[in-house]
């Protein structure tokens, strides 16, 4: 005998959870410009961060330009087009105790945040061996749990509104470890992970989560890396320069964003296929990196 499905009984079944959030209007909506978005940089004071606000403000876009060097971004603020309609916003990463209560305060006097990119970070040229392990915390609280903060102080408001993009700045070390950058490598794997799990769950908020990692730029990254005693390499290191420009990296992430890729890899050459190397082949990669030593 056949018993009656209740009606209760056929809305809980999983097939029909899926399919109902398959088909969810909460999805995000695609953006098709960057004109008139609020759109929020970290780490906007320097290189990938600094072209990223000169390529959005050139569409449009109503910037938030964060990082510690308040001078560096008022001086970027007045070189952008429609400078008077972009804000600056002092944010040390590692210090993110009042950030939640300041982003919020920030939200109300500048609107609601369509975008935040989570760009800014530091680098890391030292072995294992020669590394203070408040070295490798220091980076984790910076790229990792600052990033971490910055996140939860605006994913609120865009689960409120049931809108918004998160844009993380991740690298291709957060797919595949090199020698001398140890903890660097490991923030960015974290970011990785996480960043992967916040989209499985905000996804249904409208909310959409989204990687970008970069290979080789050509930024002033190196000069402010720490050594093992947690000092920058200043002018001991020479620019990334046979990377790509900063303006590409910024246009390949600002493009990302617009196509609503989850994860993109940006680059050119070994550094671009890696990441699907090291997946398809782990040991052949991994012998390969132990022969090489990034400067
Ligand atoms: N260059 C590359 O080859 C490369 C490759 C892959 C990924 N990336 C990633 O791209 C992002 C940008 O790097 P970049 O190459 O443009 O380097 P960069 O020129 O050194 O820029 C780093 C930015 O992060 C900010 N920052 C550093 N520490 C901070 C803190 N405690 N609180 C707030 N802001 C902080 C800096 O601003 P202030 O000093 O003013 O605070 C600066 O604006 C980083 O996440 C990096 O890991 C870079």
């Amino acid at each position: 005998m056949n018993t009656p499905v209740s009606s209760t009984a056929k809305e809980s079944s999983p097939r029909l959870r899926l399919a109902h959030r398959c088909s969810a209007p909460t999805s995000p909506a695609k953006n098709l410009t960057f004109y008139n978005k609020v759109i929020w940089i970290t780490g906007a004071s320097s290189g990938i961060g600094s072209a990223l606000a000169r390529h959005l403000a050139a569409q449009g876009a109503r910037l938030i330009l964060s990082s510690r060097r308040i001078e560096k971004l008022e001086q970027l603020r007045t070189e952008l087009i429609n400078s008077l309609q972009h804000q600056v916003f002092q944010l040390d990463l590692e210090q993110p105790e009042a950030l939640y209560t300041r982003v919020q305060n920030a939200i109300s006097d500048w609107g609601p945040i369509d975008i935040l990119i989570n760009n800014a970070g530091i680098a890391q040229r030292s072995r294992v061996l020669e590394t203070q392990l408040a070295v490798d915390r220091r980076i984790m609280e910076i790229n990792f749990f600052g990033t971490v903060a910055m996140t939860k102080a605006i994913l609120p408001s865009m689960v409120a509104r049931g809108a918004g993009q998160i844009m993380t700045v991740g690298s291709v070390a957060g797919k595949i470890g090199s020698q001398t950058r140890s903890s660097y490598s490991a923030s960015k794997h974290a970011l990785n992970g996480y960043m992967d799990s916040l989209r499985a769950e905000v996804w249904h908020n409208g909310v959409h989560v989204q990687l970008a990692c970069p290979g080789w730029v050509n930024t002033d990254i190196g000069k402010g890396a720490l050594d093992g005693d947690g000092n920058a390499l200043a002018d001991k290191v020479g620019t990334i320069d046979f990377g790509i420009s900063a303006e590409d990296c910024a246009q390949d992430i600002a493009t990302a964003l617009l196509m609503h890729r989850d994860e993109t890899i940006i680059g050119r050459g070994w550094v671009r296929m890696a990441p699907a190397l090291k997946r398809i082949f782990p040991s052949l990669v991994n012998r390969i990196m132990r022969r090489k030593v990034y400067r």
